[in-house]
């Protein structure tokens, strides 16, 4: 075969993925805890021909893509080459189910099926966990769209020791997450930054410290399905990384010394706020966040209808809010897609 078609998902991480010990080699400070986004995933094909002069990366129905975007892709397939022992150029087509700009990092999906992609295409007969250490390469948090639903990413000092295992099945628990994405401005400060400025956070040393027993607790309520205990590491853990974030001093941007980064809009604000009160109300529901604005509300599946009601209402208090919302339930893992 030298062409082949995978999907992979995004995750969401309950317990984060913050500072690297390696960044070169995208190893993780600590373990991370995260699952598949059925409504969010890259569909890529990967074509190895002969006749190409240089790897061609192209987004379906749009076609550019950014010269650095373009050689993040082409220094992965050198990997996927170095293994099969080929030299030949591909041609990479991909499509994401999700617009850009919303909040969802495109690369986890993005480099967990151009790898399983890429290994198909190859006829290189791979394991889950070695395309779990190869995904973490181009991108960290790839490792974890690799396995199927419920997934743990571990923290080692070796590149083999670092891939992501599944702690449940996608069927295991019937939570959702319902992604508010209430700003598509590019963030200021890139999640790359984010992982080398962690350290410089008074919080970070604590923060580290409590970890292993957050894993453990988190994983616990997993398997356990236990919605309420659950739902209070998850957005404790959210308030945990943000709090690294907003006291992770720096002068990145443009030199001028900054107190931390905010990934928050007002409207974000707002939403997390109304989240703890809505609690007070009776609804089921917490929140989480990655590094960005997108408020993640995760609850059990049959609230759907209830919170995205108070999510609606509540953006209706404002004109000038415009919010879009996109419903995920716990997701496969990266898949090869069989050819018609
Ligand atoms: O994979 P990266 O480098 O984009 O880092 C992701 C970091 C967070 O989304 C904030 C947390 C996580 O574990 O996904």
């Amino acid at each position: 075969m030298s062409q082949a078609t995978a999907r992979a998902h995004a995750n969401l991480a309950f317990v984060k993925y913050w500072g690297k010990s390696d960044h070169a080699l995208n190893l993780p400070l600590n373990n991370s805890i995260s699952m598949n986004l059925s409504a969010a995933y890259t569909t890529t094909t990967v074509n190895f021909a002969e006749p190409l002069r240089s790897d061609v990366v192209m987004i379906a129905d749009d076609g550019t893509v950014s010269p650095s975007f373009a050689q993040r892709v082409s220094l992965h397939l050198d990997r996927l080459r170095a293994l099969a022992g080929v030299t030949t150029y591909a041609q990479v087509t991909t499509e994401n189910s999700f617009p850009a700009a919303t909040g969802f990092a495109s690369s986890a999906s993005g480099f967990a099926a151009l790898t399983v992609a890429a290994a198909g295409a190859l006829d290189l007969s791979l394991s889950e966990r070695e395309l779990s250490i190869l995904s973490r390469q181009g991108s960290g948090s790839a490792s974890r769209s690799v396995p199927a639903g419920f997934v743990e990413w571990y923290a080692a000092e070796t590149s083999s020791d670092s891939y992501a295992e599944q702690i449940a099945p996608p069927g295991h628990w019937d939570i959702i997450d319902i992604a508010v994405v209430v700003s598509s401005r590019e963030k200021d400060v890139s999640s790359s930054d984010g992982h080398r400025l962690a350290l410089n956070s008074p919080f970070w040393d604590a923060r580290l410290a409590a970890l292993p027993t957050t894993l453990e607790q988190t994983r616990t309520a997993i398997l356990e399905r236990d919605f309420t205990v659950f739902g209070h590491l998850l957005e404790s853990e959210a308030m945990a990384l943000h709090t690294i974030a907003m006291t992770s001093a720096h002068g990145a941007r443009d030199g001028a010394w900054r107190s931390g980064i905010y990934y928050w809009t007002p409207d974000t604000l707002d939403l997390l706020i109304a989240v703890q009160n809505w609690r007070a109300d009776g609804l089921t529901v917490y929140f989480t966040l990655d590094a960005g604005p997108t408020v993640h509300l995760i609850c059990p599946a049959r609230q759907e209808a209830v919170v995205t009601n108070a999510v609606r209402k509540l953006e209706r208090q404002r004109p000038d809010r415009k919010w879009s919302l996109l419903v995920s339930h716990p997701a496969p893992g990266a898949h090869i897609i069989p050819l018609d």
